[in-house]
């Protein structure tokens, strides 16, 4: 059925290709009494499919064992020209809505084999009595669905109380059957209530103009104690058939339920990688790598003994060249920039914020007492501190521009140098290669907290023990950055409001005001895309901490 992409969308119309249908149909009916039922029918493709596996079993008259709903009057057209001159049937209701029947009763009766494709309507589209008749079924088939859930997920439940006891389900449904938390009623039905579960993940768009990836649920023997489920990957529609039609090698899937982050993190990752690729092909889109060196910061090999608070700098009588402002970390460091006023609020607290940088010679000046001290016994007996000759002695270098962190709890950040300090090895260095100017770099900065470049981080970083990701110099050098000339006051309004944000610890509406300004802004992306970059982001980072 021809439908315009709008309407389509709030329908969740999507017709199914034969080569999908059928086999899915061919592994769903065995017999040639078995009765099946495609709830959302549309385009007839699993009825026909249905019509002539039955035939090839043996059945007289196909259409007497079929079963069919749709709310689209459009959906009668094919349904005549399939069924011409067989007996008329009011098995097929047009228009009505699948999830006001009841099932069990003349109106819904039960069946042998759910087949189909439902509708894929997320949940904001959800609106009116659509929405309400949806809620009332799940609150009838006493499951618990989650608010947020998509059209399709009212679906399953509602389809597998059509089932006789041993029944089957044949559904096409989107990836987020296994991505999301709003899914988990959904798969907990389809991997306890059946006797054995397969779920085949199609890489390849199974339907033009669709938001998704498909899966395809084989769902065999309904209230049947559960034996096992498989999870498996299919290239394309061809693989997909070939797939149906064997036996899985390993019922492994509960295995990989249980370790369902890494599975999860894995196809949202896939499909994150694909939105990157469309963000990138805008030109002002730029790796940091293009635009900056990254590198560890000081490495003294004993941060404790050369890295000290200011009042124990003095005490040591330290002369003003061997003191070197330097960051140990982004302990207070809140928001986008570390100035003199950052400085000073560590120098006051008596955090460690000073370098003590010596040449050949200081050995003779007023820190000797400190080199010669227990503390000077321990470190120079540091691997990288035995490397060095003298041991004391660290390479000047110039402060960076920025610093970035390398492990990040929520989130990673990207603070801008204003006052010529440096860091030690647990921040990163960043040199702008090409000059920037301060507008960019704020840019840059408000970059990296967007969901561009904190979506990007995600996927070039690993995650850490205890849900932290780790970023290595060359995956920093991945995360993606905007550079352009936007106007001065725009970048500097929102560089100032963000800073404050994150030195609020107001991460989400941080991250939300610089994508105004980044995605919507600069890039002109949609509001569908930034949605998207903003959910793709949401759910890696939820796997990455979740428990
Ligand atoms: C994804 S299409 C699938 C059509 C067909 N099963 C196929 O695979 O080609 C979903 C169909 O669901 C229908 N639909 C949407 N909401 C429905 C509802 N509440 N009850 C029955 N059908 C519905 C739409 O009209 C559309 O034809």
């Amino acid at each position: 059925m021809a439908v315009d992409p709008a309407k389509r969308k709030r329908q969740g119309a999507y017709d199914t290709p034969d080569t999908v249908a059928r086999p899915l149909v061919d592994w769903a009916i065995r017999n040639r009494t078995d009765s099946v039922l495609d709830p959302s029918f549309g385009g007839c493709a699993f009825l026909e499919a249905a019509a002539l596996r039955l035939v090839a079993l043996g059945a007289r008259m196909p259409a007497k064992n079929l079963f069919g709903f749709d709310t689209d009057r459009r959906a009668l057209e094919p349904l005549v020209r399939l069924f011409a001159g067989t007996p008329a049937s009011d098995r097929f209701v047009v228009p009505r809505d699948f999830l006001s029947t009841s099932p069990g009763t003349a109106d819904c009766p039960l069946v042998d084999a759910v087949v189909g494709n439902p509708p894929y309507v997320r949940h904001h589209l959800l609106k009116g009595v659509r929405r309400d008749v949806a809620r009332d079924a799940a609150l009838s088939s006493g499951y618990d669905l989650s608010k947020k859930s998509s059209y399709w997920g009212y679906f399953v439940l509602h389809a597998v109380r059509c089932l006789k006891p041993g029944g089957r389900l044949a559904f096409v449904l989107p990836v987020s059957l296994l991505t999301t938390d709003y899914a988990d009623t959904v798969r907990a039905v389809l991997f306890q209530g059946f006797g054995r579960t397969r779920v085949i993940v199609v890489d390849q768009r199974l339907f033009e103009g669709a938001e998704e990836r498909s899966v395809v649920v084989l769902a065999d023997g309904w209230s049947n104690a559960n034996e096992g489920v498989s999870i498996e990957r299919a290239r394309d529609a061809q693989a997909l058939s070939a797939a149906v039609s064997e036996v899985p090698a390993r019922w492994n899937g509960h295995a990989l339920l249980n370790d369902r982050n890494a599975w999860r993190r894995e196809l949202v990752a896939e499909d994150a990688s694909r939105l990157m690729e469309q963000v990138r092909s805008d030109p002002q889109v730029r790796s940091l790598g293009d635009i900056a060196g990254v590198s560890l910061g000081v490495v003294t090999g004993a941060n404790d003994y050369f890295v000290r608070p200011s009042s124990h700098m003095r005490e040591l009588k330290a002369r003003p060249r061997q003191r070197h402002r330097i960051l140990s970390g982004v302990r207070g460091v809140e928001g986008l920039v570390a100035n003199r006023k950052t400085f000073e609020a560590l120098r006051r607290n008596g955090e460690p914020c000073e370098l003590l940088l010596l040449r050949e010679g200081d050995g003779r000046t007023g820190v000797r007492g400190y080199l010669q001290s227990k503390a000077a016994g321990r470190a120079k007996t540091a691997y990288k501190c035995k490397a060095r000759e003298p041991w004391f002695v660290l390479g000047p270098q110039a402060p960076p521009d920025a610093f970035l962190t390398p492990l990040s709890g929520p989130y990673p950040r990207l603070i801008l140098n204003g006052w010529r300090l440096d860091c030690t090895n647990t921040l990163y260095r960043v040199n702008w290669k090409p000059p920037m100017t301060t507008t960019q770099a704020q840019l840059v900065a408000l970059s990296v907290v967007s969901s561009l470049g904190s979506l990007s981080a995600e996927l070039a970083g690993r995650v850490y023990a205890g849900g932290a990701l780790k970023l290595e110099p060359r995956d920093a050098r991945k995360v993606l950055v905007v550079v352009s000339d936007a106007p001065a006051q725009d970048v500097s309004r929102c560089f100032r409001q963000v800073s404050k944000l994150l030195s609020k610890g107001d991460w989400a509406q941080a991250q939300s005001v610089a994508d105004e300004l980044v995605l919507r802004g600069v890039l002109r992306a949609g509001k569908r895309l930034a949605q998207q970059l903003q959910e793709a982001l949401m759910a890696l980072r939820a796997l990455r901490q979740a428990k």
